[in-house]
């Protein structure tokens, strides 16, 4: 091909006779700045909006010597008439990450990262057509796309730390691969806009996780639109203040989104009522899921675990993947540690045996659904110091005493309905539906088939969530009439349902 183009003399960039620069290596920035004269002044014809936009943001108008940042900063130079914009370069996180080192290390290294990879771990999400969770991103991917695509995990045949796929799965979408954008929107990208807390409400709202509601209703969030501090500090803590104390871009709480912690060796052993590990004796011969039913709902865990030799020796094997130490401060019960593994049987996460599944690995592992002790003890301890700035020290532990002791209460409340269900599976009341792998799902979501699962459904999501939730961010309204009201009332229902639903099967059996 012909190069119809003019070297400059000392120059270092290409002029084409089209109009088209092509950069040499290192543009300086009066060069880079002739070109950007006329993404500007095209753009303005094209969307005024978006040009005053980028033209009043900050970074368009830096101080102390530093270069504005032009359009091409983040979209290239590619493209340079209106019939190749097909050319220009759509920013990732990386691309903000060029000149923001530390914030992009900081999302990395938090939850905010594997948002994406922890929607795709949902059996729910593979269940729905595309345009209901992901194409145009108008489902669970509008909110979840704050994480990075192109996590691998156990599904892509990765069974250790997740891995990169370089970019492949980011192609695919031509927009919404930036991340930072969450909360410092196009084209302002400003800090202060980043520190409202009415920025995260645009996906900690609603059904599953209503922080924002849960805030508003609390003296924090009342005190806070009362005064409107302009930063994160005021009078009373923003979302932020909490969570990304002095701008850390890592988030992540101890019990996270579902209130599920990794039981420690030591928790396992006293609830099969041994000093240290035994040795291993498995025995094939009874179902788990067998056992689990012949809990009734006021049994005591320790007579049931006496009476029942091989539920030891399922426990005892899941003994070798736990990690030692304790959570500093909460509540060690026996009880509680078997409704907490009766939540993850009826989320397939453990097996009918007790044992870690696939989702296992996906979810709590590589996802990061659950803290051992260690990660738990140490993000509670930075928490706890940041509510003291501004309250005593006995006050703050009172608060996560009962906070913690509420999400107690709300699982031995789930653990009741699920055995119920669990036991209508056992019984051949229920059947498993062919395509499920397990039974009851509580990951099936919505698609649940009978109404006695729907609202073991709505426990997980809503009732329970806005319980504990509304708990540790001080909404009385959320933990008690949103939260543990309808949660009492969905057990009631499911335990009566389940009566009714055998007395009509033994009634037909007759
Ligand atoms: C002569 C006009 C013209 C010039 C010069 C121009 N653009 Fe564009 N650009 C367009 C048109 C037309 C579109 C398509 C607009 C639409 O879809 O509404 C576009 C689209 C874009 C898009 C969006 C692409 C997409 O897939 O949505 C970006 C980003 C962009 N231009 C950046 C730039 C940058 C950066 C420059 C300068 C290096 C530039 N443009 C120069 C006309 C121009
Ligand atoms: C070419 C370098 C460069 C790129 C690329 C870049 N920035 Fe910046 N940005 C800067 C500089 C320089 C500043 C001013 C100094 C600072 O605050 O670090 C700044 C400031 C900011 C600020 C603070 C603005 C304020 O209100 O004070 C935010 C937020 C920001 N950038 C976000 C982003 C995001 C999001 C992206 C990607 C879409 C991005 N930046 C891409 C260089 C860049
Ligand atoms: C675009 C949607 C979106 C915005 C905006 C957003 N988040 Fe999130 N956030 C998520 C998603 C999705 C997750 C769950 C990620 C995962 O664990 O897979 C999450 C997780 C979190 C967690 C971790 C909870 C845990 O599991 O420990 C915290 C804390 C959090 N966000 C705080 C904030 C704060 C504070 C803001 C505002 C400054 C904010 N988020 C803005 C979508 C968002
Ligand atoms: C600091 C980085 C940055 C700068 C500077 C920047 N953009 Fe963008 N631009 C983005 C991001 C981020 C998106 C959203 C990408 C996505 O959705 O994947 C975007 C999207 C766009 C889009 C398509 C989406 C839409 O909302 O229509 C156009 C067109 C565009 N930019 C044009 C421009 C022009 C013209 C300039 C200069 C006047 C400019 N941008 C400056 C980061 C930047
Ligand atoms: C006063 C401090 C404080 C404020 C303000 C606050 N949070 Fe929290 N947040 C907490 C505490 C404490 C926890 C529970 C920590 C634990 O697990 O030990 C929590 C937990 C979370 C979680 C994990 C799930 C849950 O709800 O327990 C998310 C997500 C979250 N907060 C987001 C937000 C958002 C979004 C806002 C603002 C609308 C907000 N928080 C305001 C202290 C705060
Ligand atoms: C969950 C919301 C959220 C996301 C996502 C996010 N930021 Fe921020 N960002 C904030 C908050 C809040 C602040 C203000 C922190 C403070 O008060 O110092 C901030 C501040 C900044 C600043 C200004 C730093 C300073 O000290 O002046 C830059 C630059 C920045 N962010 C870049 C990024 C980049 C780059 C990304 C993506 C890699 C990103 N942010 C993603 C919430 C977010
Ligand atoms: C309105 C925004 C929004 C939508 C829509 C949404 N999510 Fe989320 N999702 C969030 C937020 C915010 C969190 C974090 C909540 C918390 O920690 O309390 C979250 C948490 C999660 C988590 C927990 C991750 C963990 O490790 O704790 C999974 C998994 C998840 N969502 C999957 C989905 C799936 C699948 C869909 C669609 C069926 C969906 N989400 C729809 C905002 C959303
Ligand atoms: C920046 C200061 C500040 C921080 C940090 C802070 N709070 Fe507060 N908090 C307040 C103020 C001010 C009030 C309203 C006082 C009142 O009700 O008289 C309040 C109210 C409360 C209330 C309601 C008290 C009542 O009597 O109704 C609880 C509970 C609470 N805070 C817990 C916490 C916890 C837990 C943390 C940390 C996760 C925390 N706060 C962090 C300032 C703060």
């Amino acid at each position: 091909m012909m190069k119809r183009c003019l070297i400059l003399v000392g120059g270092v960039f290409l002029y084409l006779f089209s109009g088209y620069f092509v950069f040499a290596d290192k543009p300086t920035f009066a060069e880079k700045e002739t070109v950007n004269k006329k993404c500007v002044g095209c753009h303005s014809s094209l969307h005024q909006g978006l040009v005053t936009q980028h033209l009043e943001s900050p970074m368009a108008n830096l101080h102390d010597k530093i270069n504005p940042i032009l359009c091409l900063d983040c979209h290239g130079f590619e493209h340079q008439s209106a019939e190749d914009y097909t050319k220009a370069e759509m920013p990732t996180a990386e691309t903000c990450g060029e000149c923001h080192h530390d914030q992009l290390k900081q999302l990395r290294e938090g939850k905010h990262n594997l948002a994406w990879f922890g929607m795709k771990s949902q059996v729910a999400y593979h269940r729905q057509q595309s345009a209901i969770v992901e194409v145009g991103y108008r489902g669970c991917s509008g909110c979840h796309k704050i994480g990075q695509k192109g996590l691998m995990g156990i599904s892509q045949g990765i069974t250790d730390d997740l891995e990169y796929d370089a970019g492949q799965e980011m192609s695919k979408y031509r927009y919404g691969n930036t991340q930072c954008d969450a909360c410092h929107t196009r084209h302002s990208f400003k800090k202060s806009e980043a520190q409202d807390p009415r920025v995260c409400s645009n996906c900690h709202v609603g059904f599953d996780h209503p922080q924002w509601e849960m805030y508003m209703s609390s003296k924090h969030g009342i005190v806070w639109d009362i005064e409107k501090n302009k930063n994160v500090k005021g009078r009373t803590p923003t979302c932020q203040y909490c969570h990304m104390p002095a701008g850390n871009h890592t988030v992540k709480t101890s019990w996270g989104f579902l209130a599920l912690r990794i039981p420690t060796k030591s928790n396992v052993l006293k609830l099969i009522g041994k000093e240290s590990t035994p040795k291993d004796s498995p025995s094939e011969k009874t179902s788990w899921g067998e056992l689990a039913q012949q809990i009734s709902d006021e049994s005591n865990v320790f007579k049931l675990i006496e009476n029942i030799p091989e539920l030891v020796d399922a426990l005892t094997k899941l003994v070798e993947y736990l990690p030692v130490g304790n959570y500093e401060g909460v509540d060690d019960d026996p009880q509680w540690v078997f409704d907490r593994a009766l939540i993850l049987q009826a989320s397939g996460i453990l097996d009918a045996n007790f044992q870690p599944t696939k989702r296992f690995i996906e979810i709590v592992v590589q996802g990061e659904a659950a803290r051992g002790p260690t990660e738990f003890n140490e993000i509670r301890g930075k928490m706890k110091t940041i509510c003291q700035e501004c309250h005593a020290k006995k006050f703050v532990e009172l608060h996560f005493k009962a906070s913690d002791e509420i999400i107690k209460a709300a699982d031995r409340e789930f653990a009741k309905a699920i055995q119920a269900v669990q036991g209508l599976y056992q019984d051949g009341i229920l059947e498993k539906p062919a395509n499920w792998e397990f039974a009851p799902d509580l990951l099936q979501f919505y698609d649940a088939k009978t109404v006695i699962e729907q609202e073991l459904y709505l426990i997980l999501l809503e009732y329970r969530q806005r319980t504990f939730q509304g708990a540790f961010h001080a909404s009385n309204d959320y933990m008690h009439w949103y939260g543990w009201a309808p949660l009492k009332t969905a057990v009631a229902n499911i335990l009566e349902e389940a009566k009714r639903m055998r007395t009509k099967h033994e009634e037909k059996g007759k």
